[in-house]
């Protein structure tokens, strides 16, 4: 069985860091990778990390996960709330799928209150910063032991 999870950053995610730091804190997105990959390791995994700003990159990703990857860990940025292509991509691979938010989106401006991800989703993590990254990975160990 393979024991990679196929973590996915979505659009604006590069700038974490610099980007609303009040809202999404200090931490780089290479932090959260670091946080996350660690996360995997104790658990004998490893994770494999691609961000993009373009949606249609998103889902080739998502696609070549199929049959290759355990999990996928995924924070779709503005694409959670309205990328359905996403949702499709996701609802084709077969293993769990963990939906991830710095931000808790339904404490935020209403448009933020739908997802079209959540649905493809085996569960949710969001509104709890940076350590989100660690409890998603968490919760893919527990749902693939
Ligand atoms: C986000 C929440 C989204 O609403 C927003 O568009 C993002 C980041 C988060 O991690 O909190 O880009 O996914």
């Amino acid at each position: 069985m393979s024991h990679t999870i196929l973590l996915l950053s979505g659009p604006n995610l590069n700038l974490l860091g610099d980007r609303e730091p009040e809202v999404y804190g200090a931490g780089t997105l290479d932090d959260h990778v670091a946080a996350a990959s660690a996360a995997a390791g104790r658990h004998g995994m490893a994770v494999e990390h691609h961000q993009s700003n373009e949606e249609g990159v998103l889902i080739d990703h998502i696609h070549r996960a199929r049959g290759r990857c355990a999990a996928i860990v995924i924070n779709p940025g503005a694409f959670t709330h309205y990328a359905w292509a996403i949702h499709d991509a996701l609802a084709a691979f077969d293993g769990p799928v963990v939906e991830l938010h710095l931000s808790n989106p339904n404490a935020r401006e209403p448009w933020r209150h739908t997802s079209v991800v959540s649905p493809a989703a085996t569960g949710t993590i969001a509104g709890f910063g940076a350590h989100g990254y660690e409890l998603a990975v968490e919760a893919v160990a527990r749902l693939l032991a």
